[in-house]
């Protein structure tokens, strides 16, 4: 018996004890075999080599256990050391997020025209000339297109210069009352201090029956809007040229820097340009075969407001993804 204390000793896997335990307590082990034996023992020894078999048995029992128990401390301290994690380690610092300036005040602008009983509309940003250009009375080789610097696929389809084609796509799909607003991204062939080949707008339209919409109430609106995105600046609207109004205003605010004073943003004028708008022209309304309607509408770019409204110089540095411009923010 003796061999099996060394064995069980040297093990060095709970694998082999278990090979060892099968060897020695199982049925057809060598306790088994022992104790088979005893039976053909003399009598009067019977009971000497029960009690020392016995012995044995309850002996490697426990150092069959101890063993055991040991081994498996062993492969779990490894197994720490190998997988632990170092809990004394600092955690890694992580940013909370937050709104792009640009999404932020997007929300803010589509919020007003909701409250206003406006519904949201969107398109496509790959557009045909018919809605792009066409529908908006704007027919080819006009010269007016030369407002507008496109990014074209082919003769027909273009990335929209203007949320514009929206109105059109709402109109061809809904009949009037309309009141609708379409926020959503524009493509320009343009890039400097304050132009991006991206940018973003809100389209404004609004058609009612003949008669029924004047251009008091585009400029009622449109100063109860600029009050509520600016506070309380003066609104002065300018007449100008929009091929689908007709008349056509662009719009001034007061400049938020210098109060009216002139300063390097208002270019010393003391006022700053912030949307453009108008009575609906009859061609756009023909064009999607509405008859005795009346309306009007309105454009704006959305990074514009953004820049005025958190006081940033460089167009270009919204669309750089810096964290740090987005850390500002919060
Ligand atoms: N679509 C015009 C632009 O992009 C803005 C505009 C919209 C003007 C609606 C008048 C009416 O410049």
């Amino acid at each position: 018996m003796k061999e099996w204390y060394d064995k069980i000793q040297a093990a060095e896997s709970v694998e082999t004890l278990e090979e060892i335990r099968i060897a020695v307590f199982g049925k057809k082990g060598v306790l088994s075999a022992e104790f088979a034996k005893m039976k053909s023992a003399p009598n009067e020894e019977k009971a000497g080599i029960a009690k020392e078999l016995n012995t044995h048995k309850s002996k490697l029992m426990a150092l069959l256990n101890d063993q055991k128990n040991s081994l498996q401390t062993l492969v779990l301290e490894r197994a720490m050391k190998e997988e632990g994690i170092d809990v004394t380690l600092y955690a890694s610092h992580s940013e909370r997020g937050s709104l792009h300036p640009v999404m932020e005040t997007m929300d803010r602008i589509v919020e007003y025209f909701v409250s206003m009983n406006f519904s949201v509309h969107t398109g496509p940003m790959v557009e045909d000339d018919f809605h792009n250009f066409e529908a908006l009375n704007l027919p080819k080789y006009h010269p007016a297109r030369d407002m507008q610097d496109t990014f074209y696929f082919s003769d027909e389809m273009l990335l929209r210069t203007h949320t514009s084609p929206v109105q059109i796509r709402t109109m061809l799909h809904t009949q009037p009352p309309i009141r609708m607003i379409a926020p959503g991204a524009v493509f320009r062939r343009d890039y400097d201090l304050t132009h991006t080949p991206m940018f973003h707008q809100v389209e404004g339209l609004l058609v009612d029956k003949e008669g029924e919409v004047s251009f008091a109430n585009l400029k009622y609106i449109l100063e109860d809007f600029l009050k509520y995105m600016f506070g309380d600046v003066n609104i002065r609207f300018r007449p100008s040229f929009f091929p689908f109004t007709e008349p056509s205003a662009e719009v001034d605010i007061s400049c938020i820097f210098c109060e009216g004073k002139g300063c390097r943003v208002c270019s010393k004028t003391g006022w700053l340009e912030v949307l453009g708008c108008g009575i609906v022209d009859p061609n756009v309304f023909e064009a999607v075969k509405y008859k005795d309607v009346s309306g009007y509408a309105f454009g704006l770019g959305v990074e514009r407001f953004a820049m005025l409204i958190h006081h940033i110089g460089d167009l270009r540095s919204l669309f750089e993804g810096d964290v740090r411009l987005l850390e500002q923010f919060r």
